[in-house]
């Protein structure tokens, strides 16, 4: 059995040549979860950048996987997309049987925080047992890289001061963060016991195109756009550190290419706004009013805040952020315009029942 320092030695090996030569050395990787918001611009992103590379994309095609995210890659021979379940043991052996495969990128889960208060089964089932079955079946195939697309949220909630580091202690607040944050811990532990060759990400908020209209920033601007209000949860004090997507997925680029395993590293864009001056920039940004905010019942366990120290991603990767918060967000709101066809059919869809559910009874 392999231990981690075999592993961490051929990462270095493959971190002394250029970025180029390290991605000739990949030649087939493995994404989950590529059919949502991050998992899409990733997919994208790694395609355009490296010509080499092809992709299988494994995805359930849960309420938050939409088909049409890579609908653009249709007729594309470096792309393929497998539908299944990450706890699916047998269809996860075939899948990685099908071809050799050098690292395995794992973004499948359940990810919003609110679904997860409703019932939080499937946030057990997706995030902790389907990583569990997934590494497994890693293991049985031999596969030399894992990455674990892991969240910021794991770290709990901050005061006003202070940042987190990958040293700061797990303490996850929420159904959500605890399944994720139990999931970063299986991999330590597959890491320490098996020498699993694999790294964890931690990154913060995320916002761009195709992200599911549930989150803040989609679900507000989709909102607005329909001159509808926007539910500010409690007094809107909650402060998150927001980061574009592509920002995100270069740092999972990096990490995936450069992280040494064991480590963890976490992403941030340095951009900490409270919820109330985020909506009211959005509102600004449509030619919306104030009146359109509604001021709704708190999240239960809602984490004041976010905010992120990146430096290790930024010495031992050579990453950066580097989509400015005003440009990225005026480009975001550009997209979801261009985009109105795809917002109403996630929204003719499942997604009005929950809508219903999530809001129905918490209009103040
Ligand atoms: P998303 O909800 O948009 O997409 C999740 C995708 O996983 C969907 O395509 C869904 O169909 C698929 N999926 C769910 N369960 C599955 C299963 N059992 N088997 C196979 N596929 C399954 O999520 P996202 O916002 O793109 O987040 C991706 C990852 O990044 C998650 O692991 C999340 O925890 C993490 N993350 C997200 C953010 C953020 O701001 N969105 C920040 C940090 C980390
Ligand atoms: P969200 O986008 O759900 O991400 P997360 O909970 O993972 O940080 O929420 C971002 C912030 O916005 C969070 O503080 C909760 C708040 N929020 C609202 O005020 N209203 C909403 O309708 C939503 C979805 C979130």
């Amino acid at each position: 059995m392999e231990g981690p320092c075999d592993a961490n030695e051929r990462v270095m090996a493959l971190s002394s040549c250029g970025l180029e030569t390290e991605f000739c050395l990949m030649h087939r990787i493995v994404v989950t979860g590529g059919c949502g918001f991050i998992g899409s611009n990733f997919v994208r992103l790694m395609l355009e950048t490296h010509r080499e590379l092809s992709i299988v994309n494994i995805d359930k095609l849960t309420y938050a996987g939409n088909l049409e995210n890579l609908a653009d890659l249709s007729g594309n021979d470096r792309y393929a997309f497998r539908r299944g379940d990450i706890g699916d043991q047998s269809f996860i052996d075939t899948v990685l049987a099908e071809a050799p495969v050098d690292a395995v990128v794992n973004f499948a889960a359940e990810s919003h925080v609110d679904r997860s208060i409703l019932d939080s089964g499937p946030f057990v089932q997706t995030n902790i047992v389907g990583t569990q079955v997934l590494m497994d079946a890693c293991r049985r195939a031999e596969v030399p890289r894992y990455l674990q697309v892991s969240t910021d949220e794991v770290y709990g909630s901050l005061g006003a001061e202070g940042f987190f580091t990958e040293e700061t202690p797990l303490a996850p607040n929420s159904p959500y963060s605890s399944s994720k944050a139990a999931a970063d811990l299986l991999v330590r532990g597959y890491v320490h016991t098996f020498g699993f060759p694999a790294v964890i990400t931690r990154c913060s908020n995320n916002y761009g195109p195709y992200q599911f209209p549930e989150k803040l920033i989609p679900l507000f601007i989709s909102n607005l756009l329909k001159d509808e209000a926007v539910p500010v949860y409690g007094t809107g004090e909650n402060i998150r550190d927001w980061i574009h997507v592509l920002d995100h997925c270069r740092g999972i680029e990096a990490a995936l290419l450069r992280g040494r395993v064991g480590e963890v590293y976490n992403f941030g864009g340095r951009t900490e706004l409270p919820n109330i001056v985020l909506t009211k920039t959005l509102l600004k940004l449509l030619g919306k009013g104030e009146n359109l905010i509604r001021y709704v019942t708190d999240r239960p366990g809602h984490d004041l805040r976010y905010a992120i120290d990146c430096r290790k991603a930024e010495e031992e990767l050579g990453w950066r952020p580097q989509v400015r918060f005003e440009q990225g967000l005026q480009e975001t709101i550009d997209w979801y315009l261009s985009h109105q066809d795809w917002v109403a059919r996630i929204r003719s869809g499942d997604y009005l029942k929950y809508y219903e559910q999530q809001y129905g009874s918490r209009l103040a």
